[in-house]
């Protein structure tokens, strides 16, 4: 009889879980409350703010809130103050971003406390790589939002809609800045057309905060403007820039700037002409400051020689710190590498100090399981904001170095590769979604913690209103039967794609180009070396890993002591990054007891299991989500666990062929063939 109760009960939950597709995101706005909004001043943001209110409001029902311009020195640039019954702000935007604060609060049922907040950096940018053509390197949601290939200028309704619907997203959470294309950028961009487009977009986005920006060639120039070349100090094409920046700002006059790939991966630079990456920012900055635009330069270059790739980047730009004009940004990518699942952080956070800089975060997964694996970025990017750069002695975390709290900097930001597209729930994974949240988050405040924000977007995104529930849509059956479960099986999520992919600091040991698959034996003939994995592991039969200590590389020689020291030496070297910075004998005894061999084995198998975990975790949970969300993660659980088990043979059967060891006999057999796998390449289906 209890049984059939269950069952009845069960059965009952799910009916009121109603449909939904995940378009929504974390904004559902069910069952509002009436409100009475005072606000003595017009505009169309301040327009958007009072509806955000009357839709999503949840405190005491017909209470009156008051929305307030008042200047104060104590709240910065679009920063606000908050209490439960109003919101002061210097500017419209910081009354956005206070209402959508106050809303949050109330869903999520945390306090409001009277307080004044304001923003870790004063720049919180995604950065598309969506090609003219419709098509996003590195993503996995479909095609572009803002681009497309047939009708490519027509501005329908339905994109009017759509850029209105990112544009609140992000406001909601804070960002404040969107580039718009690649960073291997077409030079079409610039084109009269394509502006034309920018334009159309910029209008949507406006009203929510929302610059627009736009990656350039270096060499556009000669490839659009007709010249013989497009050397930075050439007067010709001085003026031809000056002249397309005032172009593009009697267009848009809020325009943003320009973010540059240059002198990287086959990108033309200004040292095709000879000149420094200080000549070319300079050029661009030149021209955009009377606007008040900025370049965000990217630091993401390396060469194809022998010296160590995490090492090039610092070398190339720390001679250049105090040359770059104060609205120049030196875009730099959390590691040293490229969006490797675990890196240290890049030696250029708290190297530079005339010279302002900002982290690239990759929001899109492309190392990471893309949109099929179930992977909660925050805790990797909390662990790298809190990462100890000593900079200036202790307390020089990434996050303090790159705010503005150590040196001051004319700018801050923060820029996030972006995970969006056409599909129906922008990300192509229910949970990549909190990838997006996490990122507006942190760039508005970098000191928030992983488990907040995870606390946070479950709540959003998955509470339910039923009569159960309290006001914040959530009860004490749903805190223990969803929110914890989930929340852990988040903040479990990125520790476990490392262990079935790269544990212990190996890193960039995917198969081919795709970056989805292992391929830690893949190396055609005539590759460059720092494109194929053994480069990276370097595996043989007296052990395995990147020697990067003063006998090696000595790339920690490019961090402040005591760190380098604290990388170079066996004792003080956290194992998180030991084979990052060591190249260590098979039966290297490890702090468990256990040879490194074993250890490897063990993190990989650990990594099968957790995944197996979280189909349970999930499983469990089917009552508490509708059936489209529910059954859309669980199918891409299923996939990820056959993924990582396919990482886990392939791993320890490749790297077995040099350690001659057995895999200790606790663990589950591989069930895959070496030699299948390496045939196969695991694509994504
Ligand atoms: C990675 C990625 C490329 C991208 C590059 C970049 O290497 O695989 O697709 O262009 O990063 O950040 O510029």
């Amino acid at each position: 009889m209890k049984q059939i109760f269950g069952v009845f009960i069960l059965a009952l939950t799910s009916f009121f879980v109603s449909a939904e597709d995940g378009h929504n995101l974390w904004l559902r706005n069910s069952k509002s409350k009436p409100v009475n909004v005072v606000c003595l001043k017009n505009s169309p943001t301040l327009t958007i703010a009072k509806q955000e209110l009357q839709l999503g409001w949840q405190g005491e029902a017909s209470a009156s809130i008051s929305l307030k311009i008042k200047q104060d020195k104590a709240i910065i640039g679009n920063g606000f103050k908050i209490s439960k019954n109003e919101i002061q702000a210097n500017t419209g935007f910081g009354i956005l971003y206070g209402v959508f604060e106050l809303l949050r609060r109330q869903q999520t049922g945390e306090e409001i406390i009277p307080a004044i907040v304001n923003a870790s950096y004063e720049r919180r940018i995604l950065n598309h790589w969506d090609n003219p053509d419709g098509s996003i390197e590195r993503g996995y949601a479909g095609g572009s939002i803002f681009w497309r290939k047939n009708n490519s200028f027509e501005v329908t309704e339905n994109d009017k809609k759509l850029w209105q619907e990112y544009a609140r997203a992000n406001a909601s959470v804070g960002i404040n800045g969107t580039v718009l294309n690649n960073v291997n950028a077409s030079p079409l961009i610039l084109s009269k057309e394509y502006l034309e487009r920018v334009k159309a977009i910029a209008e949507m986005l406006r009203p929510y905060g929302i610059k627009t920006y736009l990656s350039v060639k270096f060499s556009s120039p000669s490839l659009v403007g007709g010249l013989k070349t497009s050397d930075p100090l050439n007067p010709d094409v001085i003026k031809w820039w000056n002249d397309k920046i005032h172009e593009i700002y009697n267009m848009i006059p809020d325009f943003g700037g320009f973010l540059v790939k240059a002198s990287s991966e086959g990108q033309p630079g200004p040292q095709d002409f000879g000149r420094t990456h200080a000549d070319g920012a300079n050029l661009l900055a030149d021209a955009l400051k009377p606007f008040g635009g900025i370049v965000m330069w990217r630091a993401f270059v390396y060469s194809a020689t022998d010296e160590d790739r995490a090492k090039q980047a610092y070398l190339e730009f720390m001679p250049l710190d105090g040359k770059f004009r104060d609205n120049v940004i030196i875009q730099v990518k959390n590691g040293p590498i490229d969006f490797q699942p675990r890196e240290p952080f890049s030696p250029l956070f708290g190297a530079m100090k005339k010279t302002s800089i900002m982290p690239e975060l990759q929001i899109t997964q492309e190392y990471l399981g893309q949109s099929v694996h179930l992977v909660f970025l925050a805790t990797m990017w909390e662990e790298f904001l809190k990462s100890e750069t000593y900079q200036e002695g202790s307390g020089s975390s990434v996050a303090r170095c790159t705010d503005g709290s150590i040196f001051p900097q004319k700018h801050t930001a923060i820029a996030g590769v972006a995970n969006i597209g056409l599909d129906t729930d922008w990300c192509g994974h229910q949970f990549a979604q909190s990838n997006w949240y996490a990122f507006g988050r942190l760039a508005w405040n970098n000191q928030l913690t992983s488990e907040q924000i995870a606390n946070e977007w479950l709540k959003l995104t998955f509470s339910q209103s039923n009569s159960s529930s309290d006001q914040s849509g959530t009860s004490d059956d749903w805190n223990d039967h969803f929110l914890k479960p989930v929340q852990k099986m988040m903040m479990d999520s990125r520790e476990t794609a490392v262990n079935y992919m790269m544990p212990l600091g190996l890193h960039h040991i995917f198969a081919a180009n795709e970056h989805y698959g292992p391929g830690p034996w893949w190396a055609p003939k005539g590759m460059r070396k720092d494109w194929t994995p053994p480069y990276y592991h370097k595996a043989d039969s007296a052990g395995i890993g990147f020697d990067r200590t003063q006998t090696g590389s000595n790339a920690v020689s490019q961090y402040h002591e005591p760190l380098g020291s604290q990388y170079s030496d066996l004792k003080t070297c956290p194992e998180i990054y030991l084979l990052w910075f060591h190249h260590l004998p098979w039966d290297y005894k490890m702090k468990s007891g256990k040879t490194l061999w074993d250890e490897i084995c063990y993190h990989y198998d650990t990594g099968v299991q957790q995944v197996r975990e979280f189909q349970k975790v999930w499983d469990k949970v089917r009552p508490y989500v509708d059936p489209e969300r529910f059954s859309q993660v669980q199918s891409k659980l299923r996939e990820q666990c056959i993924n990582a088990q396919v990482w886990k043979d392939a791993c320890l059967l490749y790297f077995q062929q040099f350690s001659h060891r057995v895999i200790p006999f606790e663990i589950e057999r591989p069930v895959h063939d070496l030699n299948e796998l390496i045939k196969n390449d695991l694509k994504r289906h």
